[in-house]
């Protein structure tokens, strides 16, 4: 039996068990998948002792995303970028890890909007400067995007997240004040919130979205609710929308593959049962 885990504290809200369990059963695997509650003064021996407890890896989440970085053996070129990691297993006895968020916005946006959708796309407009914006970004420098704006409410992060992350790519990197947001939307085909506004709880986004170009794409990252304050803006406004959900279903699939060894789909059931647990516990 092939066992993998996801680590954080607290960890009993993390939707990972549902989506890699829906997987193994699906599959027909001989595989379990545990939710495991570690505090971050733990994290370390953790995360050298997994194997010996028989497990193949595992998904790593909040707090933990940076200690897996620094303690890992070997990083993936987008954990590098993304300076964090979620996803670990050992391969050839030496500990790896990835960071699965930046294949899971674009593979998500990809099956979302159909490939090549970035032919037409010159200016995206990234709003947050957090770890979710580096993967965000992460994953769009790869695509012939001309540049990225991105905004955030504390200043010095947007420029620490564009020192970071410029190098080495070809897509213009700039950052842009808040206040400054009007200027830029009218240019910004694609806008992508990264930031926590908009979750439940939270205030929402609030934008005028009234002046982004008529193909504009407006995409959420937050999937909780599915249809964020942003996304409806942008529904009325007649922009087409990417929801949240699609990231955290795709995110997951490159750590299910390292672990069972089988490459899962993101179905329409999966998607269902993910949005009815999110509708449930509201
Ligand atoms: N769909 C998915 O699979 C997926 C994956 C990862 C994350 N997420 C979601 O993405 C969001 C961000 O995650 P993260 O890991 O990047 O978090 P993070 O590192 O804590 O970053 C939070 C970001 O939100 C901004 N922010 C928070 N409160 C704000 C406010 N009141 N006004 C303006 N900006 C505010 C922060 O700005 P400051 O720098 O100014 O504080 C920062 O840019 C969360 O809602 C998370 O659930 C979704």
């Amino acid at each position: 039996m092939t066992k993998a885990f996801v680590v954080g504290h607290p960890i009993k809200h993390s939707r990972s068990p549902l989506i890699h369990g829906y997987w193994l059963e699906r599959y027909g695997l001989d595989g379990s998948y545990d939710r495991i509650d570690v505090a971050p003064v733990n994290f370390g021996d953790f995360l050298k002792g997994f194997r010996s407890k028989g497990y193949a890896g595992g998904n790593v989440t909040i707090p933990h995303k940076e200690m897996a970085f620094f303690n890992v053996e070997r990083r993936t070129a987008q954990a590098e970028r993304v300076g964090a990691v979620n996803t670990v297993w050992i391969e050839d006895g030496v500990l790896w890890g990835d960071n699965t968020d930046v294949a899971g916005f674009m593979a998500h946006l990809d099956a979302s909007l159909g490939t090549g959708w970035e032919q037409d796309v010159e200016t995206v407009l990234v709003l947050g400067a957090g770890g979710a914006a580096r993967a965000v970004v992460a994953g769009l420098q790869d695509r012939p995007i001309k540049r990225i704006f991105v905004a955030n409410r504390t200043p010095s992060k947007a420029e620490d997240l564009a020192r970071d992350l410029r190098s080495g790519s070809p897509v213009g990197l700039e950052t842009s004040a808040w206040e400054a947001l009007p200027r830029v939307i009218p240019h910004a085909r694609l806008i992508v919130n990264t930031t926590s506004l908009g979750m439940a709880g939270q205030p929402p986004l609030a934008l005028d979205l009234s002046r982004a170009p008529r193909k504009a794409i407006v995409a959420d990252i937050v999937y909780v609710p599915i249809e964020t304050p942003l996304l409806a803006a942008a529904s009325a406004e007649g922009l087409r929308t990417v929801d949240g959900l699609g990231m955290l279903l795709h995110q997951a699939v490159p750590g299910f593959r390292r672990w069972f060894g089988v490459t899962p789909e993101v179905t329409p059931e999966l998607r269902g049962l993910i949005l009815a647990d999110i509708e449930g516990a509201r």
